[in-house]
């Protein structure tokens, strides 16, 4: 049975969608049968995965938002072929920012996006999501369809705070047997670490607060990678002597041992 793992944070730009792409791709790259669905709007992940050509911005006849909005037993999730090898996708465009006003009619909302993945989730090894910066129903639709998440932190105030948030929404779910009890706390990814003393004190504070749940290695700040994302590319191809292509793979591979234990 495939594992879903989000990567979220309710603050923006702190490397969730980079995340979530190196990650997938890495573990494609070893033969894992990889599903990504993009719960983000603004559809920066399904940009990556449907073309390595900046200039395209191809249109979707269904999307995540169309699969919600008919509903699961009508309208499967429309998965589609990625360029990689063993990835497939399910896209996001901007229609996914009407999802509430469009769902407002479903009952029992929050177990959409579960009922969507349950008929496909044996034909993956890992479904990974890449949640919008948000606390609403999606995010509460990701939690609840989840066997388990990664918060992805940028060390600063802004970014823990938004950590904090999810966290919040997590014991809720956990707290109610009909939403998700068993969701686990994969660990928290802290990026875009920069070398001096206000980013040492927040590493600092995230670490006492979290302990071993930190993933090792961090990700530091790095042109590379800032690069391949305008190139469209996983940091593997890009450059893959790069020391983010490095951390990625470091990172990817704690992960997936994290997401591997019972
Ligand atoms: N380690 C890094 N070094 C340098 N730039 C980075 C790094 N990680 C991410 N970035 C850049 O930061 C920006 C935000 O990254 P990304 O889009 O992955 O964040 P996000 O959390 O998904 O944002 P959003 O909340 O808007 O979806 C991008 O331009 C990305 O290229
Ligand atoms: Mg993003």
């Amino acid at each position: 049975m495939g594992k879903v793992i989000s990567f979220m944070n309710n603050k923006g730009g702190v490397a969730k969608t980079m995340s979530a792409f190196n990650i997938g791709i890495l573990w494609a790259s070893i033969g894992k049968r990889i599903l990504f669905i993009d719960l983000d709007s603004q559809a920066n992940l399904t940009r990556m995965l449907s073309s390595d050509d900046p200039s395209k911005s191809p249109k979707w006849e269904n999307t995540i938002e169309d699969a919600f909005v008919i509903g699961p037993k009508l309208n499967p999730l429309p998965i589609l072929s990625s360029r990689y090898e063993n990835v497939d996708f399910v896209p996001a465009d901007l229609k996914l920012s009407n999802f509430d006003a469009e769902t407002s009619h479903i009952n029992l909302k929050v177990y959409l996006l579960k009922d969507l993945i349950a008929p496909v989730k044996d034909n993956y090894d890992y479904i990974v999501i890449d949640c919008p910066p948000a606390l609403g129903s999606i995010i509460m639709n990701a939690m609840v369809a989840s066997d388990g998440i990664v918060l992805v932190s940028t060390p600063d105030q802004p970014s823990l705070d938004g950590m904090h948030m999810i966290v919040g929404v997590y014991n809720e779910v956990l707290a109610d047997d009909r939403l998700n009890p068993y969701l686990r706390f994969i660990g928290c990814l802290i990026t875009r670490v920069e070398n001096d003393t206000i980013n040492k004190s927040y590493i600092g504070q995230i670490e006492e607060e979290f302990g071993a749940y930190v993933i090792k290695p961090f990700i530091r700040k790095n042109t590379k990678l800032n690069q391949s994302v305008s190139f469209r590319k996983d940091i593997f191809s890009y450059d893959p002597k790069d020391r983010g292509a490095k951390e990625y793979r470091d990172a990817g591979k704690e992960i997936l041992i994290r997401i591997e234990q019972d």
